[in-house]
């Protein structure tokens, strides 16, 4: 958006110093996001079942859900608090939302089994119970 805003209101060489300055934001925004938002793993002394282990990137390198929603669930700037999104869902909607990836979410699909899946839906069920209230709840 600055980009093309730019490049509209002015000059040839105004484009162009703009090209070059591109190198320097983009390298800027890359190490604020891998500093600024990354979640927090959950240390393993701490982690108390095999969903929760999973989460925090303790069984598969290609799981790791901590890095967006932080290790205890309550969210980064790249990913929402769970805390929010778990007790509107039902099991099978979590399982559906692991597998899909919703927005900006990958897909985990083919990278859990259904043990895994279970573990995974049956951590987060007990750590954000379903609830009626889930819309005045004072979750973090
Ligand atoms: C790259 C970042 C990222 C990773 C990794 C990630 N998520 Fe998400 N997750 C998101 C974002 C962003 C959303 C919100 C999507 C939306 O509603 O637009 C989301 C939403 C969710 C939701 C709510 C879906 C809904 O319908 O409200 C659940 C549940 C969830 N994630 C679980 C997980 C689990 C479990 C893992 C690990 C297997 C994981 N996420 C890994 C970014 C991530």
């Amino acid at each position: 958006m600055r980009f093309r805003r730019r490049a509209s209101e002015g000059t040839r060489s105004d484009v162009s110093m703009s090209a070059r300055r591109r190198v320097p934001v983009w390298g800027l925004l890359l190490g604020l996001g891998i500093a600024g938002c990354a979640g927090t793993q959950t240390p393993p002394e701490r982690i108390s079942s095999p969903g929760e282990a999973l989460f925090n990137g303790r069984v598969k390198t290609d799981v790791t859900c901590y890095r967006c929603h932080n290790g205890d669930g309550t969210g980064t700037l790249r990913g929402p608090s769970l805390a929010r999104r778990i007790p509107k869902l039902t099991d099978d909607e979590i399982v559906a939302a692991i597998a899909e990836g919703p927005g900006f979410m990958p897909s985990f699909k083919g990278k859990l089994d259904d043990a895994e899946m279970k573990a995974l839906t049956a951590w987060l069920r007990g750590r954000f119970p379903k609830t009626n209230e889930a819309d005045n709840a004072s979750y973090p």
